[in-house]
């Protein structure tokens, strides 16, 4: 049976630029190529779900302009549910301005209708969020909503996925922490979160004195780091040898594959092991959900593996 997922969080338009490198201070250069595509770590996680095959609901908000309509228009094509995705009036959808280049991306966001989401709008989506098999959220809508749905979530003892990026800029409250049931940083993200610079100490500050029972922490090419609560014992899922075209929504095909293995009781190493396959598909391919693999492009990748 199809697993069920719900992700609250952000829809942003990416505007992408492609450059050899990035311009120096008060300087112009020439870039590549310009593209404008579908993004926001919300919607991004969503499509990744959706593409394995799970039923996925998106709770979000886009403003009341073209690029909201697109943007909808983009998750109902990947047959996500957007009833619980607001049109907002007052705002505008959000921007992310990515300039790829050869070594790394840089990016700016606009929120927009993203930071207008209210715990009304959670609300309304109260009883898809409480009987979803996970939840994931991430850190581009504001804390206090992320705080709320983690708590309604939990409430009924439902399993919560917070993917912590963008990287806070100061550590996450016990109250969020508390209801969160994995949490996956980068290593960036990990530092901020805990004052570790340390990869093992920053794991241990959340299971022992944050109490969140698995922390996953994603090292790039380097592989994925885990560790749970119950026998501290820190595990290894090698990165893919891939070709990297760029590497924006890899994070987000992580964490959307993950939530798909999660949500339907597969074993955590397994699980992992899945997600690192699909995110090394992920950015073999230009934009954040174009390399976004279907489970059987996820089966074949592991099956060569062997
Ligand atoms: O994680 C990648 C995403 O971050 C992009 O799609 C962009 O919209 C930013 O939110
Ligand atoms: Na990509």
């Amino acid at each position: 049976n199809q697993p069920n997922v719900v992700v609250i969080g952000s829809i942003n338009m990416d505007m992408v630029t492609k450059s050899n490198r990035f311009p120096k201070k008060g300087e112009t250069i020439t870039g590549q190529s310009f593209h404008q595509l579908p993004g926001g770590k919300g919607a991004n996680q969503a499509v990744a779900v959706a593409r394995l095959g799970a039923k996925v609901t998106m709770v979000g908000a886009v403003g009341d302009d073209s690029t909201g309509q697109a943007m909808i228009k983009k998750l109902n094509e990947e047959q996500i549910d957007t009833s619980y995705v607001q049109i907002l009036k007052k705002n505008t959808t959000g921007m992310a301005q990515i300039t790829v280049s050869e070594q790394d991306n840089q990016i700016i966001i606009v929120p927009g209708a993203n930071h207008a989401l209210t715990r009304e709008h959670i609300d309304a989506a109260k009883e898809v969020i409480q009987s979803a098999d996970i939840v994931v959220l991430q850190l581009e809508i504001p804390l206090d909503i992320v705080e709320y749905a983690a708590e309604l979530a939990s409430a009924v003892g439902g399993k919560v996925i917070l993917n912590p990026a963008p990287a806070p800029s100061a550590p996450l409250s016990k109250k969020l922490l508390q209801n969160i049931s994995y949490v996956t940083p980068n290593e960036t993200e990990l530092a901020e979160m805990t004052g570790q610079t340390n990869v093992e100490l920053g794991m241990n500050e959340l299971l022992l004195n944050e109490s969140v029972p698995t922390v996953i922490v994603t090292l790039g090419s380097e592989g994925v780091g885990f560790k749970q609560k119950e026998d501290l014992l820190t595990r290894y899922v090698k990165g893919q040898h891939v070709e990297v075209l760029d590497t924006t929504g890899a994070g987000d095909t992580f964490n959307g594959a993950l939530s798909y293995c999660l949500a339907q009781g597969i074993e955590l190493a397994q699980s992992i092991e899945f997600a690192n396959a699909a995110a090394g598909l992920s950015v073999t391919k230009f934009g954040a959900q174009s390399g976004m693999p279907t489970l059987t492009e996820v089966k074949e990748t592991m099956a060569n593996q062997k």
